[in-house]
């Protein structure tokens, strides 16, 4: 797609494994199910979707870096754990100038207590939790409204 602004989606670690991970709480699609649906929603908008997924913090960390570079138009991060956990990846993604939207697919705010820390949201645009897979979606629709 020629001149269509780039949205950067970045899952963290174990979402992988989704579709066979605590489906009570996760689902039962796949990454690649919502990855799928990510580029063809994104189509629809004019948006080039990519997509990024690791289990490493550094991996997360450089690849914010290379979209910061590249002046992304978005991003749409789902930092599982490290939401919790991460001062690098929130340092990494103050580096951008464009949009943040912070994505889980529970409701983090019902779970654990540990789960009610986010690194991410306070210098997040918006933040969707409890939609499950679909929150993806909404929040690429809600990205696209900002831009
Ligand atoms: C999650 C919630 C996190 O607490 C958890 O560690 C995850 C997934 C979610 O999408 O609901 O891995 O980010």
């Amino acid at each position: 797609m020629d001149n269509a602004a780039t949205v950067l989606v970045i899952h963290g670690p174990n979402l992988n494994m989704l579709g066979t991970r605590e489906p009570e709480v996760y689902g039962s699609d796949t990454l690649e199910d919502i990855d799928r649906r990510l580029v063809e929603k994104g189509r629809k908008l004019r948006l080039a979707v990519e997509t990024f997924h690791s289990n490493h913090e550094g991996a997360i960390v450089d690849r914010i870096q290379e979209a910061a570079a590249a002046g992304v138009a978005g991003v749409i991060i789902n930092p599982a754990a490290y939401t919790h956990t991460s001062v690098a990846i929130r340092d990494a993604l103050l580096l951008l100038s464009c949009p943040i939207v912070e994505v889980h697919l529970s409701n983090v705010y019902k779970r654990e207590a540990f789960r009610h820390k986010s690194y991410v949201s306070d210098i997040a645009a918006a933040v969707m939790a409890g939609f499950g897979a679909r929150g993806y979606e909404l929040a690429l629709e809600g990205l696209a409204g900002m831009l």
